[in-house]
């Protein structure tokens, strides 16, 4: 794998986290898979990989995520860099859901840490993680398929999505938006609102921004070529400029946050109305209607928009 000159990663970080790491149990994992065949199941050839994307190196690593080693190496690695502990910060964006969904998209799921916590926590909804990274995708699967968790993974671009309007009642993202520039950032919330039913919920888990932007030496840590333009951003802002309401921060620890906004129902959309008068969380039938959330109307419940 070839890695750019991090002095602060080659020097400190890479050192401790070989030390941190069993690499030979990594090394077996990398070697017992066919990665080429499996990521070519996956692979949508009509993808465009955005010049963002594989023009930057990643957390040192050149060609950042279009490879096989940056899919082993993320899970072992993430489970030291996010404080105070991995599960408690992902719980964070669980915790937050305030609607009863039955369809939820992940998007940027890399590895799908949080998509699999996802349907733990809602195994009654369909969950579906979509990413560039046909590699992380391979990873991914691997992982629901050991912990018996029925996902759907999806190889694509979050900015433009194949998925039909209102077709999702949760969209959200973990650790995605500091990865890439504040435009694609817009473009992704403007997909996410589009995607989401009236009364649906955005939560967007990530850095925090203000820590980022006060302790200005974190973010020469690992190498996130746009890591910048995310702390000096306003993400509560940006979701709201694109249309959401209820729109909430809160911090997790003192560096991350998870942003929540909801798609407001119309008030001239009678019959959106009537129906998320009608909802009720209970009845959720198990056999969801792949086709048809946008006239079940709103799934929330405890927010007002
Ligand atoms: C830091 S990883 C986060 C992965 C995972 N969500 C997590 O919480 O561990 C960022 C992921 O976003 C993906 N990504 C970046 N830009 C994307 C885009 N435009 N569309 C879909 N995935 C994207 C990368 O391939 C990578 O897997």
């Amino acid at each position: 794998m070839a890695v750019h000159q991090n002095p602060m990663w080659e020097n400190f970080l890479s050192p401790m986290v070989r030390f941190l790491i069993d690499e030979e149990k990594w090394r077996r994992y990398a070697d017992s898979i066919d990665w080429e065949k499996q990521s070519d199941r996956l692979r949508q050839p009509d993808v465009i990989i955005p010049s963002y994307y594989d023009s930057q190196n990643f957390h040192g690593v050149e060609g950042g995520y279009l490879n096989p080693q940056a899919a082993v190496s993320y899970d072992p690695i993430t489970q030291y860099v996010l404080l105070p502990n991995e599960t408690v910060v992902r719980q964070a964006l669980i915790d937050a859901v305030k609607v009863q969904p039955r369809r939820i998209l992940d998007l940027g799921c890399g590895t799908g840490s949080t998509t699999l916590m996802l349907k733990q926590a809602f195994p009654q909804a369909e969950v579906i993680g979509l990413d560039l990274s046909p590699y992380m995708l391979v990873r991914a699967e691997d992982k629901a398929r050991r912990a018996g968790l029925d996902i759907r993974w999806r190889h694509g671009n979050a900015e433009k999505t194949n998925f039909r309007d209102g077709a999702f009642d949760l969209v959200t993202a973990s650790l995605l938006f500091h990865e890439i520039p504040s435009v694609v950032c817009q473009a992704i919330l403007r997909e996410s609102f589009r995607l989401l039913v009236a009364g649906g919920q955005i939560l967007v888990l990530d850095g925090n921004q203000k820590t980022l932007h006060q302790l200005d030496w974190l973010n020469d840590i690992f190498e996130e070529p746009y890591i910048r333009e995310y702390a000096a951003g306003n993400l509560a802002a940006n979701i709201s400029a694109v249309g959401f309401a209820a729109v909430q921060t809160q911090d997790v620890w003192w560096v991350n946050q998870v942003n929540s906004g909801v798609k407001p129902i119309s008030s001239t959309d009678v019959n959106a109305q009537k129906k998320v008068q009608q909802y009720n969380p209970i009845s959720i039938d198990s056999t969801i209607d792949n086709n048809d959330l946008e006239d079940f109307g709103s799934p929330v419940f405890g927010i007002t928009a």
